[in-house]
Protein backbone atom coordinates (compact mmCIF):
# COMPACT_ATOMS: atom_id res chain seq x y z
CA UNK A 1 0.00 0.00 0.00
CA UNK A 2 1.66 3.34 -0.51
CA UNK A 3 2.49 6.20 1.68
CA UNK A 4 -1.01 8.21 0.84
CA UNK A 5 -2.83 5.14 2.75
CA UNK A 6 -5.09 6.57 6.55
CA UNK A 7 -5.25 4.81 9.34
CA UNK A 8 -8.04 3.02 9.87
CA UNK A 9 -9.28 5.37 12.82
CA UNK A 10 -9.40 7.99 9.74
CA UNK A 11 -11.33 5.94 7.30
CA UNK A 12 -13.64 5.53 9.56
CA UNK A 13 -13.81 8.63 10.78
CA UNK A 14 -14.24 9.94 7.18
CA UNK A 15 -17.04 6.85 6.55
CA UNK A 16 -18.96 8.83 9.16
CA UNK A 17 -18.25 11.79 7.29
CA UNK A 18 -15.91 13.65 8.91
CA UNK A 19 -12.83 15.23 7.47
CA UNK A 20 -9.89 13.03 7.22
CA UNK A 21 -6.79 13.61 9.30
CA UNK A 22 -3.69 13.78 8.31
CA UNK A 23 -1.47 10.96 9.92
CA UNK A 24 2.12 9.75 10.60
CA UNK A 25 2.65 8.84 6.64
CA UNK A 26 0.18 10.77 5.01
CA UNK A 27 1.72 12.81 1.89
CA UNK A 28 -2.12 13.72 0.50
CA UNK A 29 -1.38 17.22 -0.39
CA UNK A 30 -3.47 20.02 1.34
CA UNK A 31 -2.67 22.84 -0.71
CA UNK A 32 -5.83 24.56 -2.18
CA UNK A 33 -4.31 24.35 -5.53
CA UNK A 34 -3.81 20.39 -5.55
CA UNK A 35 -7.65 20.58 -3.78
CA UNK A 36 -8.95 22.63 -6.67
CA UNK A 37 -7.21 20.65 -9.52
CA UNK A 38 -8.10 17.27 -7.78
CA UNK A 39 -12.09 17.86 -7.35
CA UNK A 40 -12.46 19.77 -10.77
CA UNK A 41 -12.56 18.13 -14.57
CA UNK A 42 -14.45 15.60 -14.39
CA UNK A 43 -16.79 13.94 -16.63
CA UNK A 44 -20.57 13.55 -15.92
CA UNK A 45 -21.32 10.10 -15.96
CA UNK A 46 -24.38 8.22 -17.40
CA UNK A 47 -24.81 4.69 -17.24
CA UNK A 48 -27.86 2.99 -18.19
CA UNK A 49 -29.67 1.94 -15.14
CA UNK A 50 -29.40 -2.01 -15.03
CA UNK A 51 -32.00 -4.84 -15.47
CA UNK A 52 -33.00 -6.68 -11.80
CA UNK A 53 -30.27 -9.18 -11.21
CA UNK A 54 -31.65 -13.14 -11.01
CA UNK A 55 -31.65 -12.72 -7.06
CA UNK A 56 -33.69 -10.00 -6.61
CA UNK A 57 -36.71 -12.09 -6.92
CA UNK A 58 -35.94 -14.55 -4.90
CA UNK A 59 -34.99 -12.23 -2.22
CA UNK A 60 -38.50 -10.10 -2.14
CA UNK A 61 -39.96 -13.55 -1.78
CA UNK A 62 -37.73 -13.77 1.57
CA UNK A 63 -38.70 -10.41 2.72
CA UNK A 64 -42.36 -11.23 2.39
CA UNK A 65 -41.94 -14.49 4.08
CA UNK A 66 -40.12 -12.60 7.27
CA UNK A 67 -42.75 -9.86 6.96
CA UNK A 68 -45.69 -12.05 7.76
CA UNK A 69 -43.75 -13.35 10.84
CA UNK A 70 -43.80 -10.11 12.50
CA UNK A 71 -46.74 -7.63 11.09
CA UNK A 72 -46.25 -3.90 12.19
CA UNK A 73 -42.43 -4.34 13.36
CA UNK A 74 -39.64 -2.72 12.09
CA UNK A 75 -36.86 -5.07 11.22
CA UNK A 76 -33.43 -4.19 10.76
CA UNK A 77 -30.93 -5.66 9.08
CA UNK A 78 -27.16 -4.51 8.45
CA UNK A 79 -24.87 -5.73 6.26
CA UNK A 80 -21.90 -5.13 8.70
CA UNK A 81 -18.86 -2.97 8.12
CA UNK A 82 -14.99 -3.52 7.11
CA UNK A 83 -13.10 -5.73 9.49
CA UNK A 84 -9.98 -4.75 10.30
CA UNK A 85 -6.68 -7.41 9.43
CA UNK A 86 -4.10 -5.48 10.46
CA UNK A 87 -3.52 -1.53 11.05
CA UNK A 88 -5.23 0.40 8.04
CA UNK A 89 -6.06 -3.52 5.86
CA UNK A 90 -8.77 -5.06 6.24
CA UNK A 91 -10.11 -8.31 5.11
CA UNK A 92 -12.41 -8.67 2.12
CA UNK A 93 -15.57 -7.46 3.14
CA UNK A 94 -18.57 -10.29 3.42
CA UNK A 95 -21.91 -8.62 4.19
CA UNK A 96 -23.91 -10.66 7.19
CA UNK A 97 -26.22 -13.64 5.59
CA UNK A 98 -29.12 -12.80 6.75
CA UNK A 99 -28.90 -9.24 5.00
CA UNK A 100 -27.94 -11.10 1.65
CA UNK A 101 -30.47 -13.21 2.12
CA UNK A 102 -32.88 -10.36 2.05
CA UNK A 103 -31.71 -8.48 -0.83
CA UNK A 104 -29.95 -10.56 -3.01
CA UNK A 105 -26.87 -8.11 -2.99
CA UNK A 106 -23.63 -10.22 -2.71
CA UNK A 107 -19.72 -10.02 -3.44
CA UNK A 108 -20.42 -6.44 -4.54
CA UNK A 109 -22.48 -5.40 -1.54
CA UNK A 110 -21.64 -1.75 -0.34
CA UNK A 111 -20.06 -2.18 3.63
CA UNK A 112 -22.17 -0.41 6.53
CA UNK A 113 -25.44 -1.51 4.63
CA UNK A 114 -28.63 -1.89 6.20
CA UNK A 115 -31.96 -3.14 5.36
CA UNK A 116 -34.88 -2.05 7.04
CA UNK A 117 -38.37 -3.48 6.34
CA UNK A 118 -40.86 -0.89 7.28
CA UNK A 119 -44.49 -1.80 8.97
CA UNK A 120 -46.97 -0.40 6.18
CA UNK A 121 -48.54 3.09 6.85
CA UNK A 122 -51.57 3.12 8.15
CA UNK A 123 -51.75 -0.33 9.68
CA UNK A 124 -51.64 -1.93 5.90
CA UNK A 125 -50.54 -5.34 5.30
CA UNK A 126 -46.87 -6.00 5.40
CA UNK A 127 -43.63 -3.53 4.96
CA UNK A 128 -41.72 -1.27 2.51
CA UNK A 129 -38.36 -2.33 2.26
CA UNK A 130 -35.87 0.28 1.99
CA UNK A 131 -32.23 -0.66 1.57
CA UNK A 132 -29.50 2.44 3.26
CA UNK A 133 -25.95 2.89 1.53
CA UNK A 134 -23.56 4.89 1.28
CA UNK A 135 -23.80 6.16 -2.51
CA UNK A 136 -21.04 7.88 -4.38
CA UNK A 137 -19.07 10.14 -2.84
CA UNK A 138 -19.32 13.64 -4.81
CA UNK A 139 -16.10 14.78 -6.71
CA UNK A 140 -15.83 17.88 -4.73
CA UNK A 141 -15.11 15.72 -1.26
CA UNK A 142 -11.62 14.52 -0.54
CA UNK A 143 -13.17 11.19 0.27
CA UNK A 144 -13.23 9.82 -3.23
CA UNK A 145 -9.37 10.64 -3.30
CA UNK A 146 -7.99 10.48 0.18
CA UNK A 147 -10.25 7.98 1.89
CA UNK A 148 -8.02 5.03 1.67
CA UNK A 149 -10.81 2.68 2.78
CA UNK A 150 -13.65 3.73 1.25
CA UNK A 151 -12.57 6.06 -1.00
CA UNK A 152 -13.06 5.81 -5.32
CA UNK A 153 -9.34 6.72 -5.84
CA UNK A 154 -8.48 3.61 -3.75
CA UNK A 155 -10.89 0.88 -3.59
CA UNK A 156 -13.57 1.34 -7.11
CA UNK A 157 -16.37 3.63 -7.32
CA UNK A 158 -19.79 2.36 -5.89
CA UNK A 159 -22.75 2.16 -7.75
CA UNK A 160 -25.42 5.26 -7.64
CA UNK A 161 -28.58 5.09 -5.45
CA UNK A 162 -31.14 4.69 -8.83
CA UNK A 163 -28.03 2.04 -9.93
CA UNK A 164 -28.69 -0.15 -6.71
CA UNK A 165 -32.43 0.34 -7.07
CA UNK A 166 -32.81 -1.16 -10.25
CA UNK A 167 -30.39 -3.79 -9.90
CA UNK A 168 -31.60 -5.26 -5.95
CA UNK A 169 -35.64 -4.30 -7.07
CA UNK A 170 -35.41 -2.36 -3.93
CA UNK A 171 -36.06 1.27 -3.03
CA UNK A 172 -32.62 2.52 -2.07
CA UNK A 173 -31.67 5.32 0.46
CA UNK A 174 -28.59 7.44 1.23
CA UNK A 175 -26.97 5.95 4.23
CA UNK A 176 -27.17 9.43 5.78
CA UNK A 177 -30.73 8.98 6.65
CA UNK A 178 -30.26 6.20 8.67
CA UNK A 179 -30.05 7.57 11.61
CA UNK A 180 -32.77 10.21 11.80
CA UNK A 181 -35.38 7.23 10.45
CA UNK A 182 -34.41 4.98 13.21
CA UNK A 183 -35.08 7.84 15.54
CA UNK A 184 -38.15 7.39 15.10
CA UNK A 185 -38.86 5.24 17.83
CA UNK A 186 -41.28 2.18 17.79
CA UNK A 187 -41.15 -1.33 18.33
CA UNK A 188 -38.24 -2.83 16.28
CA UNK A 189 -36.40 -6.13 15.68
CA UNK A 190 -32.22 -6.08 14.81
CA UNK A 191 -30.29 -8.59 13.57
CA UNK A 192 -27.16 -8.47 16.05
CA UNK A 193 -23.73 -9.37 15.88
CA UNK A 194 -23.55 -7.24 12.82
CA UNK A 195 -22.86 -3.65 13.22
CA UNK A 196 -22.96 -2.43 17.04
CA UNK A 197 -23.48 1.27 15.90
CA UNK A 198 -26.60 0.02 14.16
CA UNK A 199 -28.19 -1.32 17.48
CA UNK A 200 -26.96 1.68 19.34
CA UNK A 201 -29.62 3.19 17.86
CA UNK A 202 -31.96 1.13 18.65
CA UNK A 203 -32.14 0.47 22.38
CA UNK A 204 -35.31 -0.54 22.82
CA UNK A 205 -35.09 -3.10 20.33
CA UNK A 206 -35.31 -6.93 20.20
CA UNK A 207 -37.03 -7.24 23.70
CA UNK A 208 -37.34 -10.87 23.76
CA UNK A 209 -33.40 -11.74 22.13
CA UNK A 210 -32.01 -12.25 19.02
CA UNK A 211 -35.71 -13.04 17.68
CA UNK A 212 -35.35 -11.77 13.95
CA UNK A 213 -32.25 -13.75 13.75
CA UNK A 214 -33.60 -16.82 14.93
CA UNK A 215 -36.78 -16.63 12.68
CA UNK A 216 -34.09 -15.99 9.59
CA UNK A 217 -32.18 -19.10 10.34
CA UNK A 218 -35.61 -21.01 10.39
CA UNK A 219 -36.72 -19.53 7.22
CA UNK A 220 -33.27 -20.37 5.85
CA UNK A 221 -33.50 -23.97 6.33
CA UNK A 222 -35.36 -25.08 3.07
CA UNK A 223 -33.87 -23.58 0.27
CA UNK A 224 -35.94 -22.32 -3.04
CA UNK A 225 -35.65 -23.37 -6.48
CA UNK A 226 -32.87 -20.08 -6.98
CA UNK A 227 -30.95 -21.05 -3.82
CA UNK A 228 -30.89 -24.58 -5.04
CA UNK A 229 -29.27 -23.63 -8.25
CA UNK A 230 -27.07 -20.90 -6.83
CA UNK A 231 -25.54 -23.83 -4.50
CA UNK A 232 -25.10 -26.53 -7.85
CA UNK A 233 -23.13 -23.57 -9.16
CA UNK A 234 -20.74 -23.52 -6.73
CA UNK A 235 -20.93 -27.21 -6.12
CA UNK A 236 -19.70 -27.62 -10.09
CA UNK A 237 -17.38 -24.84 -9.37
CA UNK A 238 -15.74 -27.06 -6.51
CA UNK A 239 -15.51 -29.78 -8.85
CA UNK A 240 -13.84 -28.03 -11.71
CA UNK A 241 -11.14 -27.07 -8.41
CA UNK A 242 -11.02 -30.65 -7.46
CA UNK A 243 -9.89 -31.56 -11.10
CA UNK A 244 -7.45 -28.45 -10.85
CA UNK A 245 -5.80 -30.55 -7.65
CA UNK A 246 -5.41 -34.04 -8.92
CA UNK A 247 -3.45 -32.05 -12.15
CA UNK A 248 -1.00 -30.34 -9.34
CA UNK A 249 -0.32 -33.23 -7.09
CA UNK A 250 2.86 -34.00 -8.91
CA UNK A 251 3.66 -30.58 -8.39
CA UNK A 252 2.79 -30.88 -4.67
CA UNK A 253 4.51 -34.03 -3.95
CA UNK A 254 8.17 -32.16 -5.18
CA UNK A 255 7.66 -29.16 -2.76
CA UNK A 256 8.59 -29.34 1.29
CA UNK A 257 5.07 -27.59 1.69
CA UNK A 258 2.96 -29.96 -0.75
CA UNK A 259 -0.65 -28.98 1.13
CA UNK A 260 0.25 -25.21 0.38
CA UNK A 261 0.45 -26.58 -3.73
CA UNK A 262 -3.25 -28.01 -2.94
CA UNK A 263 -4.82 -25.24 -1.09
CA UNK A 264 -3.28 -23.10 -3.71
CA UNK A 265 -4.62 -24.25 -6.81
CA UNK A 266 -8.30 -24.83 -5.36
CA UNK A 267 -7.97 -21.33 -4.26
CA UNK A 268 -6.98 -20.08 -7.66
CA UNK A 269 -10.54 -22.14 -8.80
CA UNK A 270 -12.26 -20.51 -5.87
CA UNK A 271 -11.41 -17.04 -7.19
CA UNK A 272 -11.62 -17.34 -11.07
CA UNK A 273 -14.98 -19.47 -10.92
CA UNK A 274 -16.36 -17.84 -7.91
CA UNK A 275 -16.25 -15.00 -5.41
CA UNK A 276 -13.65 -16.93 -2.44
CA UNK A 277 -13.84 -20.51 -0.65
CA UNK A 278 -16.37 -20.37 1.44
CA UNK A 279 -14.19 -21.92 4.19
CA UNK A 280 -10.64 -22.23 4.50
CA UNK A 281 -9.40 -25.34 2.49
CA UNK A 282 -8.40 -28.36 4.64
CA UNK A 283 -5.62 -29.95 2.38
CA UNK A 284 -5.08 -32.67 4.82
CA UNK A 285 -1.89 -34.88 3.75
CA UNK A 286 -1.33 -38.80 5.57
CA UNK A 287 -1.86 -38.42 9.24
CA UNK A 288 -3.18 -34.75 8.79
CA UNK A 289 -6.28 -35.99 7.67
CA UNK A 290 -7.04 -37.32 11.21
CA UNK A 291 -7.44 -33.18 12.50
CA UNK A 292 -10.75 -32.80 10.93
CA UNK A 293 -10.21 -28.86 10.27
CA UNK A 294 -6.49 -28.70 9.73
CA UNK A 295 -6.27 -25.46 7.42
CA UNK A 296 -2.45 -24.33 8.41
CA UNK A 297 -1.68 -26.95 5.63
CA UNK A 298 2.11 -26.58 5.67
CA UNK A 299 2.72 -30.42 5.20
CA UNK A 300 4.43 -32.51 2.79
CA UNK A 301 2.36 -34.39 0.64
CA UNK A 302 3.70 -38.17 0.04
CA UNK A 303 3.45 -40.62 -2.42
CA UNK A 304 1.47 -43.67 -0.79
CA UNK A 305 0.01 -41.51 1.21
CA UNK A 306 -4.05 -40.15 1.18
CA UNK A 307 -4.88 -36.69 1.53
CA UNK A 308 -8.03 -35.32 2.32
CA UNK A 309 -9.42 -32.67 0.32
CA UNK A 310 -12.44 -30.52 2.29
CA UNK A 311 -13.13 -27.28 0.12
CA UNK A 312 -15.75 -25.31 -1.51
CA UNK A 313 -16.38 -22.58 -3.67
CA UNK A 314 -18.57 -19.66 -2.48
CA UNK A 315 -19.94 -18.25 -5.84
CA UNK A 316 -20.96 -14.44 -6.17
CA UNK A 317 -24.17 -14.94 -4.38
CA UNK A 318 -22.51 -15.72 -1.67
CA UNK A 319 -23.61 -19.29 -1.41
CA UNK A 320 -21.00 -21.92 -0.87
CA UNK A 321 -20.34 -25.83 -1.50
CA UNK A 322 -18.79 -27.51 1.01
CA UNK A 323 -17.46 -30.52 -0.73
CA UNK A 324 -14.75 -33.54 0.90
CA UNK A 325 -12.93 -35.98 -1.21
CA UNK A 326 -10.10 -38.72 0.31
CA UNK A 327 -7.17 -39.35 -2.80
CA UNK A 328 -4.43 -41.58 -3.04
CA UNK A 329 -1.74 -39.58 -3.74
CA UNK A 330 -0.38 -42.45 -5.86
CA UNK A 331 -3.43 -42.52 -7.81
CA UNK A 332 -4.16 -46.59 -5.81
CA UNK A 333 -5.02 -47.26 -2.81
CA UNK A 334 -3.51 -49.84 -0.46
CA UNK A 335 -5.87 -52.32 0.20
CA UNK A 336 -5.87 -50.98 4.14
CA UNK A 337 -6.81 -47.76 2.49
CA UNK A 338 -9.34 -49.06 0.11
CA UNK A 339 -11.24 -50.77 3.15
CA UNK A 340 -11.27 -47.68 5.63
CA UNK A 341 -12.67 -45.56 2.39
CA UNK A 342 -15.24 -47.95 1.29
CA UNK A 343 -16.77 -47.93 4.92
CA UNK A 344 -16.46 -44.11 5.32
CA UNK A 345 -18.36 -44.80 1.51
CA UNK A 346 -20.96 -47.61 2.82
CA UNK A 347 -21.74 -44.92 5.59
CA UNK A 348 -22.19 -41.96 3.42
CA UNK A 349 -24.30 -44.45 0.87
CA UNK A 350 -26.69 -45.58 3.92
CA UNK A 351 -26.91 -41.80 5.28
CA UNK A 352 -28.34 -40.23 2.23
CA UNK A 353 -30.36 -43.68 1.04
CA UNK A 354 -32.63 -42.85 4.13
CA UNK A 355 -33.30 -38.87 3.27
CA UNK A 356 -36.70 -37.95 2.57
CA UNK A 357 -39.22 -35.16 3.84
CA UNK A 358 -40.59 -36.52 7.05
CA UNK A 359 -37.67 -38.34 8.25
CA UNK A 360 -36.24 -36.56 11.60
CA UNK A 361 -32.79 -34.85 11.00
CA UNK A 362 -30.75 -36.55 13.56
CA UNK A 363 -31.72 -40.03 11.53
CA UNK A 364 -29.28 -39.40 8.75
CA UNK A 365 -26.03 -39.20 11.35
CA UNK A 366 -27.82 -42.36 12.90
CA UNK A 367 -27.69 -44.31 9.48
CA UNK A 368 -24.11 -43.54 8.89
CA UNK A 369 -23.48 -44.34 12.90
CA UNK A 370 -24.62 -47.13 12.38
CA UNK A 371 -22.59 -48.79 9.61
CA UNK A 372 -19.40 -47.20 11.39
CA UNK A 373 -19.38 -49.15 14.31
CA UNK A 374 -20.27 -52.31 12.55
CA UNK A 375 -17.52 -52.08 10.43
CA UNK A 376 -15.11 -50.89 13.46
CA UNK A 377 -17.22 -53.79 15.38
CA UNK A 378 -15.89 -56.40 12.15
CA UNK A 379 -12.66 -55.20 11.97
CA UNK A 380 -12.30 -56.23 15.84
CA UNK A 381 -10.97 -52.90 16.91
CA UNK A 382 -14.22 -51.95 18.57
CA UNK A 383 -14.00 -53.28 22.24
CA UNK A 384 -17.69 -54.29 22.50
CA UNK A 385 -20.00 -55.00 20.04
CA UNK A 386 -21.48 -52.70 17.40
CA UNK A 387 -25.07 -53.16 18.86
CA UNK A 388 -23.73 -52.00 22.54
CA UNK A 389 -21.97 -49.61 21.14
CA UNK A 390 -25.34 -47.67 19.07
CA UNK A 391 -26.55 -47.54 23.06
CA UNK A 392 -26.74 -43.81 23.53
CA UNK A 393 -24.66 -44.52 27.42
CA UNK A 394 -21.83 -46.25 25.18
CA UNK A 395 -20.74 -44.65 21.47
CA UNK A 396 -17.11 -45.98 21.63
CA UNK A 397 -17.06 -46.05 17.97
CA UNK A 398 -17.01 -42.22 17.90
CA UNK A 399 -13.55 -42.08 19.16
CA UNK A 400 -13.01 -42.92 15.18
CA UNK A 401 -15.47 -40.22 14.15
CA UNK A 402 -15.57 -37.52 16.62
CA UNK A 403 -18.07 -34.96 14.42
CA UNK A 404 -21.53 -35.06 13.48
CA UNK A 405 -22.08 -36.30 9.57
CA UNK A 406 -24.58 -33.14 8.40
CA UNK A 407 -25.24 -29.85 8.88
CA UNK A 408 -27.17 -27.16 6.48
CA UNK A 409 -25.44 -25.50 3.57
CA UNK A 410 -26.20 -22.60 2.08
CA UNK A 411 -24.99 -18.53 2.71
CA UNK A 412 -22.82 -19.95 5.60
CA UNK A 413 -21.05 -23.19 5.61
CA UNK A 414 -22.60 -24.28 9.15
CA UNK A 415 -26.14 -22.79 7.75
CA UNK A 416 -28.96 -21.56 9.89
CA UNK A 417 -27.04 -21.57 13.29
CA UNK A 418 -29.43 -19.22 15.21
CA UNK A 419 -32.46 -22.57 14.37
CA UNK A 420 -34.01 -23.92 17.48
CA UNK A 421 -32.98 -27.33 18.03
CA UNK A 422 -36.01 -28.41 17.34
CA UNK A 423 -36.09 -27.21 13.65
CA UNK A 424 -32.92 -28.30 13.27
CA UNK A 425 -31.33 -31.40 15.09
CA UNK A 426 -34.46 -32.69 16.17
CA UNK A 427 -35.90 -30.78 13.35
CA UNK A 428 -38.48 -32.86 10.39
CA UNK A 429 -36.60 -33.04 7.18
CA UNK A 430 -38.63 -30.90 4.45
CA UNK A 431 -38.24 -30.74 0.65
CA UNK A 432 -35.89 -27.93 -0.80
CA UNK A 433 -33.35 -28.37 2.95
CA UNK A 434 -29.74 -28.86 1.65
CA UNK A 435 -27.20 -30.39 3.36
CA UNK A 436 -24.03 -32.06 3.72
CA UNK A 437 -23.56 -35.58 4.37
CA UNK A 438 -20.07 -36.37 5.48
CA UNK A 439 -18.88 -39.25 7.51
CA UNK A 440 -15.14 -40.07 7.89
CA UNK A 441 -13.02 -42.43 10.24
CA UNK A 442 -10.19 -41.03 11.60
CA UNK A 443 -7.23 -43.26 13.35
CA UNK A 444 -4.95 -41.00 14.49
CA UNK A 445 -1.10 -41.93 14.58
CA UNK A 446 -0.48 -42.28 17.85
CA UNK A 447 -3.79 -44.43 18.48
CA UNK A 448 -2.67 -47.85 20.43
CA UNK A 449 -6.28 -49.13 20.41
CA UNK A 450 -6.35 -49.59 16.55
CA UNK A 451 -3.34 -51.85 14.26
CA UNK A 452 -0.41 -50.11 13.02
CA UNK A 453 -1.50 -50.56 9.75
CA UNK A 454 -4.85 -48.18 10.58
CA UNK A 455 -2.69 -45.37 12.17
CA UNK A 456 -2.44 -42.25 10.76
CA UNK A 457 -5.65 -42.91 8.24
CA UNK A 458 -8.08 -40.56 7.61
CA UNK A 459 -10.88 -40.59 5.72
CA UNK A 460 -13.70 -38.42 5.00
CA UNK A 461 -16.15 -38.40 1.92
CA UNK A 462 -18.60 -35.20 1.65
CA UNK A 463 -21.54 -34.61 -0.61
CA UNK A 464 -24.29 -31.74 -0.63
CA UNK A 465 -27.65 -32.86 -0.53
CA UNK A 466 -31.02 -31.62 -1.24
CA UNK A 467 -33.71 -32.99 -0.50
CA UNK A 468 -36.42 -34.22 -2.94
CA UNK A 469 -40.50 -34.43 -2.91
CA UNK A 470 -39.81 -37.98 -2.32
CA UNK A 471 -35.66 -38.58 -1.37
CA UNK A 472 -32.71 -36.55 -2.05
CA UNK A 473 -30.44 -35.31 -4.65
CA UNK A 474 -27.57 -35.75 -4.59
CA UNK A 475 -25.42 -32.29 -5.76
CA UNK A 476 -21.83 -33.34 -5.49
CA UNK A 477 -22.73 -37.00 -6.84
CA UNK A 478 -21.10 -36.24 -10.23
CA UNK A 479 -17.70 -36.11 -8.45
CA UNK A 480 -16.29 -39.63 -8.55
CA UNK A 481 -16.85 -41.52 -5.20
CA UNK A 482 -16.40 -44.54 -4.60
CA UNK A 483 -12.92 -45.84 -4.65
CA UNK A 484 -13.01 -47.37 -7.98
CA UNK A 485 -14.01 -44.13 -9.71
CA UNK A 486 -11.81 -42.29 -7.74
CA UNK A 487 -8.43 -44.33 -9.19
CA UNK A 488 -9.97 -43.88 -12.59
CA UNK A 489 -10.82 -40.47 -12.17
CA UNK A 490 -6.75 -39.79 -10.85
CA UNK A 491 -5.63 -41.61 -13.61
CA UNK A 492 -7.97 -39.99 -16.34
CA UNK A 493 -6.86 -35.99 -15.37
CA UNK A 494 -3.47 -37.42 -15.00
CA UNK A 495 -3.68 -38.41 -18.97
CA UNK A 496 -5.01 -34.93 -20.22
N1 LIG B 1 -15.67 -27.91 5.93
C1 LIG B 1 -16.16 -28.00 7.25
C2 LIG B 1 -17.19 -29.01 7.37
O1 LIG B 1 -17.20 -29.95 6.62
O2 LIG B 1 -18.10 -28.90 8.13
MN1 LIG C 1 -19.29 -29.93 6.12
MN1 LIG D 1 -16.34 -29.86 4.70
Amino acid sequence: MSDGAMTQETAAATAEGAEPSTTNRSTTPTSSAFTEHIQSGWAERDEPLPAARPAAAAAAAHRAAISALHPGVRLVVPAGGLKVRSNDTDYPFRPHPDFTYLTGWGSDAEPDSVLVLEPAADGGEGHEAVLYFRGPAGRGTTEFYANAAIGEFWVGPRPSLDHVAADLGLAARDLDALDDVLADGGEALVVTGADLGVEALLPAANPDGDVLARDLSELRLVKDAWEVAEVQAAVDATARGFDDVIADLPAATAHERGERVVEGAFHRRARLDGNAVGYDTIAASGHHACYLHWTRNDGQVREGDLILLDAGVEVDSLYTADITRTLPISGTFTEVQRKVYEAVREAADAAFAIVRPGIVFKEVHAAAMEVIARRTAEWGILPISAEQSLEPDQQLHRRWMVHGTSHHLGLDVHDCAQARREFYHDGVVREGMVFTIEPGLYFQADDLTVPEELRGIGVRIEDDIVVTADGARNLSGGIPRTADEVEAWIAEVRAR
